[in-house]
């Protein structure tokens, strides 16, 4: 199993969830491989050539956060992973847990979000026009489109979900969010037993705040997926909870929806939450159904619990005292 660390917080949400997993009892041996500025300073190489060897050996990985610097010619590693492995669905399901006290904690939030993840303005295709005036562009392709699309119908098939929904800006990109929308009215034609509804990004930010238990499954191209996740994270009480899978045909990478979290890196304050339910996904993901459904039942009980909770979510608990508390719940 490949192992990023990351940056930032990652490092210390990396080792929580290492020692929760192999605290759940499945013998998993980690490789452990540097990305991001940790990278950079040490190899000279945001993304080194390891990364993706240990990948195509492993198939599978976990993930922390990593940076990409700002500006310069750097492409972000996220981008690049994506590409290069063939990630084109980013999971992420977006849920309550017990006794959590968000705004919304008394709303059955329970949503899944199915973003797109290789192409739209994440290309990373920008050029000068002509001094003072810069284009980026954003790339709608129909294999894609049809992909995600299939992924998102045929996840809710499997698991019982009722309702899709696609977000969109057509009224205004009307042919590239257009052919988004028509690939997905196209997949869902064989999904009769789908509720298949349209809603436009803005208004469906409005909506997700309003009623977010009105919603199910959604399926939306890269950068309305990319905002639309921390909006969804923020209806559950942040981005310490909500994990993510990137997922292809040949190998998947799970990480959390948030970044290196510079602002409380190294302070013991990061919530490994996220990190841990993405864990959840990956033991799934590697047929470890047990461990998965342990390491769940684990964290649902010290948040039911409510005593050893990190302060993004109303505690006071440090990393180590929250990771103490979830392994105990296993045992
Ligand atoms: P961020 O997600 O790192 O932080 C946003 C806010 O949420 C901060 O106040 C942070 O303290 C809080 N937060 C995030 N995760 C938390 C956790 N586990 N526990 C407690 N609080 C948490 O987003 P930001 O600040 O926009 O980005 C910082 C860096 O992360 C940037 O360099 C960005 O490129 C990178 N990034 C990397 C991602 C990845 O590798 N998957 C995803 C998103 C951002």
């Amino acid at each position: 199993m490949t192992l990023i660390p990351g940056d930032g917080i990652g490092p210390e949400v990396a080792e929580a969830t290492m020692r929760a997993v192999e605290a759940t009892g499945v013998a998993i041996e980690w490789e452990r491989v540097e990305a991001g500025v940790t990278a950079l300073e040490e190899y000279g190489e945001l993304l080194p050539g390891e990364v993706f060897a240990s990948l195509e050996y492993s198939h599978v990985g976990l993930k922390g956060p990593t940076t990409t610097p700002v500006g310069g010619g750097h492409q972000s590693i996220n981008v690049a992973l994506r590409k290069k492995l063939g990630l084109y669905t980013n999971f992420r399901p977006v849920r309550m847990l017990p006794g959590l006290k968000t705004r919304f904690h008394d709303v059955p939030v329970n949503l899944a979000i199915f973003r797109e993840n290789t192409e739209d303005l994440y290309s990373g295709l920008e050029h000068e026009v002509i001094p003072g005036v810069v284009e980026s562009l954003k790339i709608i392709t129909q294999h894609a489109s049809m992909r995600i699309a299939r992924a998102a119908f045929e996840y809710a098939k499997r698991e019982g979900r009722c309702k899709v929904a696609a977000i969109h800006k057509a009224n205004i990109m009307k042919m590239s969010d257009g052919l988004f929308l028509q690939c997905c009215r196209e997949v869902a034609a064989h999904f009769p037993a789908i509720e298949y509804s349209e809603l436009i990004v803005d208004n469906a930010c409005m909506q997700l705040v309003m009623r977010p238990q009105a919603f199910d499954l959604l399926v939306l191209p890269n950068l309305y997926g990319d905002i639309i996740s921390d909006l969804a994270a923020g209806l559950v009480g942040g981005l310490g909870i909500v994990p993510g899978a990137n997922l292809g045909d040949h190998c998947a990478i799970f990480e959390a929806v948030h970044g290196t979290a510079p602002d409380i890196a190294g302070k013991e304050l990061a919530n490994p939450t996220a990190l841990m339910q993405s864990a959840v996904l990956m033991l799934a993901h590697l047929g470890e159904r047990e461990a998965s459904a342990r390491l769940q039942s684990a964290l649902e009980h010290t948040y039911a619990e409510g005593e050893h909770l990190t302060s993004d979510v109303g505690g006071s608990a440090s990393t180590g005292e929250f990771t103490e508390a979830v392994i105990r719940n296993i045992r």
